[in-house]
């Protein structure tokens, strides 16, 4: 039995900052009605809520800020010359499946960089994105249609805690949100074997990420072989946000379509280049897989979701064709992850995550995620986000982001360093 059911509003975008979902960007104090309960409170920017967290507090020393997921690595510097080139394509409406070399470039990409059961094709098994989190609210409605009549209410599965893009895009889409909870225990992954046949023959799609945000987890070949077996049998689909995929400092992790079959039927995998080079302001990702699924995705998308201007498409050809800049991003990574490594040692639960940019420590013998987030600030001058931001209380109460904050090691190493010697220095 799948212990993390909890219902929630079932109107579209009903819930106050909603629309502020971002995890790499928050925007002005959005007030409205229902914030003030707990199930309100559940579904605001998880920035919002820190950013009113600490604005009673002044921070002692000059501010390090670790909570935004923002990438700050040098932009690569190809980008200008390419932009200044095709600044003429301005001039045009961009068309919904993007121009064919994007198309090309991100086919060749993946089926060079993952172990594909056959090459992705370019005509009917790529569709552009402006940044994977608009395809990912898109990509959970369409699902919602394209899987047809479920035995009982619709739900969407997603782990928790979770990119509240997920969130976002199950309630527009009308489905019940079911929360599957990650934890130490189960290796930050959604325990498939929990799962039980009614709530998988009602699902319409799972939402997994890999490597995981907050916790950094990868799932293995393994992992995906049997959410594959359960997405054919039950008939649902699989939403891989692997928008992290690159940002690893051991191994390269894998991705969904590795063991998606030879038509990748029922997975749909969500790339973006905000991680990979540094470009989250370009906004240019896209989705790979399940061409029946694409070609409904690309029908609704053709009529609801942004377009990416067609210069900003020649700008990904130029990433997607280079792997220079992305190895040299892993090294300012891996750097880091270094001094974490050594300023951190085994305190608070830190383990080396295997993929992505975030740490995630395990504060509850240190009061918790919430006095901890304003102790930083306030005494220390960092600032973090609260784990219980980023999740919500299962059915029986368990919050499993309670208790832990979240760092993102997205800025030099010298305030990187700095940061976490005055962590460890207010919470030891
Ligand atoms: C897990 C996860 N998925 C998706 C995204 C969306 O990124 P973008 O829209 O820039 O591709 C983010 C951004 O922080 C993220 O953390």
């Amino acid at each position: 039995m799948c212990s993390g059911r909890r219902v929630g509003p079932s109107t579209a975008f009903e819930s106050a900052g909603v629309s502020d979902m971002a995890m790499t960007a928050s925007s002005g104090v959005a007030q409205g009605a229902g914030n003030a309960t707990p199930a309100g409170q559940a579904e605001r920017s998880p920035f919002l809520r820190t950013t009113e967290l600490l604005a009673p507090y002044q921070p002692a020393k000059p501010l390090i800020t670790l909570s935004l997921g923002e990438p700050q690595h040098p932009v690569p510097d190809f980008i200008g010359p390419v932009l200044a080139k095709h600044i003429a394509d301005f001039g045009r409406y961009p068309l919904a499946r993007g121009i064919e070399p994007f198309r090309r470039a991100a086919a060749n990409w993946l089926s060079t960089r993952f172990q594909l059961p056959r090459p992705i094709d370019p005509e009917s098994e790529i569709l552009v994105l402006n940044g994977s989190r608009e395809g990912l609210v898109f990509a959970a409605i369409t699902a919602a249609r394209y899987v047809g009549p479920r035995k009982g209410r619709p739900a969407i599965l997603m782990p928790n805690p979770f990119y509240p893009a997920y969130g976002a895009g199950a309630r527009a889409a009308g489905c019940e949100l079911i929360y599957l909870p990650t934890t130490l225990a189960n290796g930050f992954l959604p325990d498939l074997d929990t799962l039980d046949d009614a709530t998988l023959a009602r699902t319409v799609a799972m939402f997994i990420a890999s490597p995981a945000n907050p916790q950094g987890a990868v799932a293995s070949r393994d992992y995906f072989i049997r959410l594959k077996k359960l997405a054919d049998r039950h008939g649902f689909m699989i939403l891989s946000d692997e928008c992290y995929s690159e940002i690893y400092t051991r191994q390269a992790p894998g991705s969904a379509l590795e063991c998606a079959g030879p038509d990748f039927t029922n997975v749909v995998a969500f790339q973006s280049l905000s991680k990979r080079s540094n470009l989250p302001g370009m906004r240019v990702g896209f989705a790979a897989g399940d061409r029946k699924f694409l070609s409904a995705f690309h029908e609704l998308r053709n009529v609801a979701a942004p377009q990416v201007p067609v210069p900003l498409q020649h700008v990904a050809v130029a990433a997607y064709g280079d792997e220079v800049h992305v190895e040299e991003n892993r090294r300012l990574y891996r750097i880091k992850f270094d001094l974490a490594d050594q300023i951190l040692g085994s305190r608070y639960g830190y383990a080396r995550p295997a993929g992505g940019f975030c740490v995630w420590l395990d504060v509850s013998e240190r009061g918790g995620d919430e006095a901890t987030a304003v102790k930083l600030y306030r005494d220390a001058g960092v600032r973090v986000i609260p784990g219980s931001y980023l999740s919500r209380p299962q059915d029986d109460g368990f919050n499993p982001g309670a208790g832990y904050i979240r760092l993102a090691l997205v800025s030099d190493s010298e305030s990187t360093a700095e940061a976490l010697h005055r962590l460890v220095e207010i919470l030891d």
